[in-house]
């Protein structure tokens, strides 16, 4: 292996101190404990563990993490009435309803019921627009912590050629954005699953961002030398020699990527950290607003 780890967790571990640090200086000047709302809806197996995990961090960093669980045979109203009562609730500086919802709701319309002013997510419309025009806004989190973990490696993207594959809301679309803002100055291509020959444009590119969902999209031979991968994929594959009969695998394959590129972030360890350190940093931000 040639790549330098980027190690996100030991990166989560330094940034939630500081904002624990934050949280304990508000409680001590203002008397505001920042308070986070974390729905799940169903049971998918992947969601409870996001969902567990953003919780514990809550409440390590001196937050109060409210738990919110509902049946996948919850009516969608019921969820919306739930979503507005915490919109109204003083205690609560942010909100999460963890995605995907199960079969049947409308994520769009349980997202719109979410008040931008406690949407920690960055998913409304209010929010999304306010990061692509450059409005102060939450930053959704997963791209956030991505921009920071690209910032370790000391890799100056101004100039520089970023590709990333994959085109959703949470991660691809917002990271391609965030990533072609002046402060940052990358040329950015957005690659996705109508791309033909996408090894043409990864060979050319200094930052690969892997979002696309499935294992090996990216592997050695369509990386430039020295290029650095950001892989944000957690896939479950079946391993018999696991207790749980399954282990965790990015999109990119990473022995073979970590031969030709300068830096890489393992799965797990590597973006999943981050994702949830910025939403507690968002969580923070927002009762610093409230309150302030
Ligand atoms: N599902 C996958 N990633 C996320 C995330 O960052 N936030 C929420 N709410 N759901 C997700």
């Amino acid at each position: 292996m040639n790549a330098q780890l980027i190690d996100g967790k030991k990166l989560a571990t330094e940034t939630r101190a500081e904002i624990a640090r934050g949280v304990a200086a508000l409680k001590a000047e203002k008397g505001v404990t920042p308070g986070l709302a974390v729905i799940l809806v169903g049971d998918n197996p992947a969601s409870v563990s996001y969902v567990t995990a953003k919780e514990k961090a809550c409440r390590e960093a001196g937050m109060l993490s409210r738990e919110i669980r509902m049946p996948a045979t919850v009516a969608e109203d019921e969820l919306i009435a739930a979503i507005a009562k915490l919109n109204a609730d003083p205690a609560i500086h942010g909100i999460l309803v963890q995605l995907p919802l199960p079969k049947g709701f409308s994520e769009k319309r349980v997202i719109d019921a979410i008040a931008p002013e406690k949407d920690v997510d960055g998913f409304t419309p209010v929010n999304v627009g306010r990061m692509l025009i450059g409005d102060d806004c939450f930053l959704p989190c997963t791209p956030h912590g991505i921009i920071k973990l690209i910032e370790v490696t000391g890799m100056d993207l101004a100039g520089k050629h970023a590709v990333v594959i994959g085109r959703s809301n949470i991660v691809g679309k917002p990271v391609a954005a965030l990533l072609s803002r002046k402060s940052v100055n990358a040329t950015v291509t957005l690659c996705h699953t109508g791309t033909k020959d996408l090894a043409a444009f990864t060979r050319t590119a200094d930052v690969v961002v892997v979002a696309a969902g499935r294992p090996n999209t990216l592997t050695g031979d369509m990386l430039k030398p020295g290029a650095v991968v950001i892989d944000v994929g957690v896939n479950r594959v079946p391993d018999a020699t696991k207790e749980k009969g399954y282990r965790l695998c990015g999109d990119a394959d990473f022995a073979s990527c970590a031969e030709v590129a300068s830096a890489i972030t393992p799965v797990p360890g590597g973006v999943g950290p981050m994702t949830i350190t910025m939403l507690l940093w968002n969580t923070l931000e927002s009762a610093r607003r409230v309150e302030g």
